[in-house]
């Protein structure tokens, strides 16, 4: 009997958007079960859509993958301005203009062979992975950021890792900061969600959290620092989210760049409120912004776990012809949910979150 040829699958993966520790150990997780697995050959397109738009790919074998499960980074590179539905593209006069791109895109997907896309990334992602699939390609997606804004999933990996890092500042922050009977305040990053600054305040015992879902009020934060030191609490520590905002206030955006899938880039909240506590309170302020050193380093071993079950989960979705979906995390059992659901809104803090409770309960507070 003659033996029938098995049909070659070939499977793209991409790492979208803003990097973060555990990218590699879902590379990782991805490609060793769809070469071990299934026999399919696997395709790593290089900064993200950039490299579909651009056909800059690499074959990855057994090799390249192996021994990345602790690597931060990700080694095929990312983008977070390279969304092929708003490609930037600089016009004669040397101005930067929008253009679909999408149809390239696709043409490319085709022209390599490629039978499915694993697109790792957060929202931004996300959603140029469902506009994918909209036109025909076969997307899977894989939720990753250390923001965690991503709704169906319950953490997206990175998140863990970056909130050790913040804790870790904080530990460090704490011992100066009583020595000097200062105030020091903490910018952490997070976008427009609070998680961050909540889950890193909470672990790293700060006195003051501002997010950007509680506005907040300047000034109970000084009441908060004077009232410390007036106990004999010579310090605080305030934690802030970038996109803190004080009440009827807005957040303080850095910089307006329409080349990035998301225009806004926040930072500079801290620097405004350490001096608002100075001239507000008479304390001595330091402020420290964490920025980048957040995503940077080698994944927790929480983010080394969730990232390799979304990767294996990622692989059995495409295997399984199941796409449009999203690998996703639900108490302690990893399932998937349509791309579309995660991306409907961003996952927010509620201000009545068991955490936000549980702070306020241990004196914590959040400047309202
Ligand atoms: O979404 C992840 C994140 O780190 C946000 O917390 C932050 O606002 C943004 O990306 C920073 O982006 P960039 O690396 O482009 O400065």
């Amino acid at each position: 009997m003659a033996l029938r040829a098995k049909r070659v699958r070939k499977v793209g993966v991409l790492t979208g958007g803003g990097d973060c520790p555990g990218l590699n150990a879902v590379i990782r997780a991805v490609v060793k079960p769809l070469l071990h697995q299934h026999g399919y050959r696997a395709l790593g397109i290089h900064d993200g859509f950039l490299g579909l738009i651009e056909k800059s790919v690499e074959e990855l074998a057994w090799g390249n993958v192996s021994g990345i499960l602790t690597v931060g980074g990700t080694i095929l590179g990312s983008s977070n301005a390279a969304d092929p539905f708003h490609f930037p593209v600089r016009g004669r006069g040397g101005e930067v203009e929008s253009r679909d791109v999408s149809a390239k895109a696709v043409a490319n997907y085709r022209s390599m062979g490629l039978d499915a896309l694993v697109a790792i990334g957060g929202d931004g992602t996300m959603n140029i992975a469902h506009k994918l699939s909209r036109l025909g390609l076969n997307v899977v997606g894989v939720p990753k950021t250390i923001d965690n804004d991503l709704h169906e999933t319950d953490y997206t990996f990175g998140f863990n890792s970056a909130v050790s890092v913040i804790a870790e500042a904080l530990d460090r922050l704490h011992t100066t900061a009583q020595s000097h009977h200062r105030v020091m305040v903490i910018e952490t990053m997070g976008r427009y969600a609070g998680w961050l600054a909540l889950a890193g305040g909470i672990a790293g015992g700060g006195d003051v959290i501002l997010l950007p879902e509680i506005p907040y009020d300047m000034r109970k934060v000084c009441e908060v620092c004077v009232g410390r030191s007036k106990r004999g609490k010579r310090f605080t520590i305030v934690v802030v989210a970038e996109g803190a905002k004080p009440k009827g206030g807005d957040l303080v955006v850095q910089e307006r760049d329409p080349q990035r899938t998301d225009p806004v880039r926040l930072g500079g909240v801290a620097n405004m409120i350490g001096r608002q506590i100075t001239a507000g309170s008479g304390l001595e302020t330091r402020v420290t912004v964490l920025g980048h050193l957040q995503r940077g380093g080698s994944p927790t071993p929480f983010d080394r776990i969730l990232a390799t079950r979304l990767g294996v989960e990622a692989a059995r979705l495409v295997a399984a012809g199941q796409y449009d979906r999203m690998a996703c995390l639900k108490g302690d059992t990893i399932t998937s949910v349509p791309i579309q659901k995660a991306i409907d809104k961003l996952k927010t803090v509620p201000p009545d979150h068991n955490m936000v409770l549980t702070a306020r309960a241990v004196g914590t507070s959040f400047g309202d």
